[in-house]
């Protein structure tokens, strides 16, 4: 390997797993994806593609699958107009299945609501015609900052019929991140909630989109639902959801956009500090999100029980709750809590309840179910679960073999899903009833995606080599651009490997000796929390931003429960006093990271050093920080602008005094 991604560890462990589980006869029998599908895409791409846009209900065809004359920028269905809501509601509805059940939505506090495709049709016209009523249109931009109610979902379908653009804030973001996502794509209008529930108790919500909004001057209006009941201070931009929303005509007819018509911004963290709103259109970016649910998790529509854990604040929540699974007529769970609320087996006891047969969940979460004990999910009564996914991180082979056991009962198929928010949907990932699977594997680019494992010179690694992960063919759902940003774009993802035209993912990778794929984790400084990417430079950012703080270097550190925790190396202002070397201090720096970005991005650890190691050229040497981090011996110091100055960290440390 030309340069060693990190994670070493991990790679050693990788290295000797050798374990397979190939699917069962009865599964492969009754499989969706079957292994000709391979030789279907290898065939004919664009034939295949166009074959899988043939899921979706189009309102005019298209007459070219795939414009790439553009490259980097993507045209796919070209000419051909749909409606994103229509696919995803009413047409279930049209084709009698207006009964089914499409969300079981499960509250934290243990209030339910079961919500069928003729009720959604009706609630996301509603939102709709209300939406329509605040003056927001085709291609304005709408933030949602919500809790998990279902009223997120509504809306989000509610923007995707006008065809305007939703810009979904996780809720667990602070005012200050909301303020600066609202203001990179002038959004219009913000959909929030009075409060939301947090392990069991009420949390003001709307306090954070006040003190956002007082700062962004481009929001009209905000629209309220009432979830907790908190009382919330009132400007005159705001509007209560259940007095607009409910008092609007549950009829509307959706108008058909262009295949390339925007649907959402996602915004993700970059190295450069400022969030990266990923621009994600409709067509493509539909049939992707379809086509790999239905395959990957051998969605049965009439059958399954389908639970993705994540929130929609992710791209997870995108493509896998809302527009895949509700394009393939899911019935599906949505939980609006945290998984130990009021007690450990919460999951499980959702699984027994609905007879959830297909569950896609992170591998943090499984670390922590693993922590807390194996006897918890033998209580529940788990025998409906058939499929299990992981997505966000590599997940590490006990914690997989730990999934099968505890949670597949030794049976479904776990399937490894590589992607990101920039590809929109599943690229890398075993079909289950196709490919015998390898605990701690992504394995193989689905049916009619390429991607490849390169060196350095964008040239192929041997089976058993690794190096950068590419893709090396357009994707129907990729993203089309970052918002405002075009030059950014063809940097971050197209410059690394331009001659070549591979898209660079930032993930290392190996093959294995059957050619199969094992992420590495990301080969840049972005931190990777809970399934979570976190910027270095934010997290910087946010410390100097301290009135007590110079400068501020943090780094990924292995954790056993999140994947990586964040430890911050810092240097105090002339001036500042002795306390602000202080476990208070400290407390509070961390406190103020937490205000800035949000509580994921809190450091586990901040140390306070008298240096930084610095290249000559000025640049952190973040290497030799996560030595430090991880308690290693420090490597490679030779290209460090002032040697000693790792001895001078190290010396810090020994004392003891400057660690939180
Ligand atoms: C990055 C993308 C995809 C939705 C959630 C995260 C890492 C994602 C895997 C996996 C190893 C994975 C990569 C990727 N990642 N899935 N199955 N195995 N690593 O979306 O925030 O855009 O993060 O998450 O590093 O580049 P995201």
């Amino acid at each position: 390997m030309t340069q060693s991604p990190g994670q070493g560890q991990a790679l050693d462990n990788l290295l000797t797993e050798s374990r397979t589980f190939p699917p069962s006869d009865d599964f492969a029998a009754q499989a969706n994806a079957k292994p000709d599908l391979y030789e279907e895409a290898k065939a004919d791409r664009e034939a295949f593609w166009a074959k899988q846009a043939e899921r979706l209900h189009w309102d005019t065809k298209w007459t070219q699958v795939l414009d790439w004359s553009d490259a980097p920028f993507a045209k796919w269905f070209v000419g051909g107009k749909l409606n994103v809501a229509y696919n995803c509601v009413d047409r279930h509805v049209e084709s009698g299945h207006g009964e089914q059940v499409a969300i079981h939505w499960e509250g934290e506090p243990g209030d339910s609501r079961a919500i069928t495709y003729a009720e959604l049709q009706r609630e996301v016209s509603k939102a709709a015609n209300a939406l329509t009523s605040l003056g927001i249109g085709a291609e304005d931009r709408v933030a949602i900052y919500m809790p998990m109610v279902p009223e997120a979902i509504f809306a989000m379908l509610a923007c995707a019929r006008l065809g305007a653009m939703h810009s979904v804030v996780f809720g667990g973001f602070s005012a200050e991140a909301l303020r600066t996502r609202i203001e990179d794509s002038e959004c219009k209008l913000v959909i929030t909630t009075d409060g939301q529930y947090r392990r069991g108790n009420p949390a003001p919500l709307k306090p954070s989109v006040d003190e956002a909004v007082a700062g962004a001057p481009s929001v009209e209006k905000v629209l309220v639902v009432k979830r907790t009941n908190t009382e919330v201070a009132w400007t005159d931009k705001d509007v209560w959801w259940h007095e607009l929303v409910d008092s609007q005509s549950d009829q509307h007819t959706p108008e058909a956009f262009d295949s390339e018509h925007p649907l959402f911004i996602l915004y993700t963290s970059g190295t450069t500090g400022k969030p990266k709103g990923i621009l994600h259109t409709s067509g493509g970016y539909l049939t992707q999100a379809s086509y790999t649910h239905y395959n990957v998790f051998d969605l049965k529509s009439d059958t399954d029980v389908y639970w993705c854990t994540a929130d929609i604040g992710w791209v997870t929540g995108h493509s896998y709750i809302v527009y895949g699974p509700l394009s393939n007529r899911v019935t599906q769970v949505v939980y609006e809590g945290t998984p130990n609320t009021p007690h450990e087996g919460r999951h499980w006891e959702i699984v027994q309840k609905y007879g959830v047969s297909i569950y896609y969940t992170a591998p943090t979460l499984i670390r922590t179910f693993m922590k807390w004990g194996a006897d918890i999910p033998a209580k529940y009564d788990l025998s409906s679960l058939r499929v299990l996914g992981s997505v966000g991180e590599p997940i590490n082979p006990e914690a997989w073999i730990w999934y099968r056991e505890n949670v597949g009962g030794g049976q479904a198929p776990i399937v490894d899903t590589w992607w990101q928010t920039e590809t929109g949907a599943i690229m890398i990932s075993p079909l289950p009833g196709v490919v015998s699977t390898k605990p701690g594997s992504a394995q193989r680019p689905l049916p009619g995606i390429g991607a490849k494992v390169v060196n350095d010179e964008g040239v192929e690694v041997p089976h058993g080599g690794g190096g950068y992960l590419v893709l090396d063919e357009p994707w129907p759902s990729m993203l089309r651009g970052i918002w405002g940003d075009e030059e950014r774009y063809k940097d971050t993802y197209w410059s690394r490997f331009a001659e070549q035209g591979f898209y660079f993912a930032g993930d290392g990778a190996k093959y294995d000796d059957d050619g199969d794929i094992w992420l590495l984790g990301r080969v840049d400084d972005v931190m990777n929390v809970s399934g979570h990417r976190i910027s270095t430079t934010e997290v910087e950012s946010a410390l100097v931003s301290h009135p007590t703080v110079a400068e501020a270097a943090v780094v990924g550190a292995s954790d056993a429960t999140t994947g990586q925790g964040i430890v911050a190396f810092v240097i105090l202002r002339g001036g500042a006093g002795d306390e602000a070397g202080g476990a208070e201090a400290i407390k509070a720096l961390r406190d103020h990271v937490a205000k800035e970005i949000g509580p994921i991005a809190k450091p586990r650890q901040i140390m306070v050093v008298p240096e930084l190691p610095k290249t000559r050229s000025g640049k952190i040497m973040r290497r030799l920080l996560r030595d430090v981090a991880e308690n290693r011996a420090v490597g490679d110091v030779t290209t460090l602008a002032d040697s000693s100055v790792m001895d001078l960290i190290s010396a810090g440390l020994q004392s003891g005094k400057s660690e939180d």
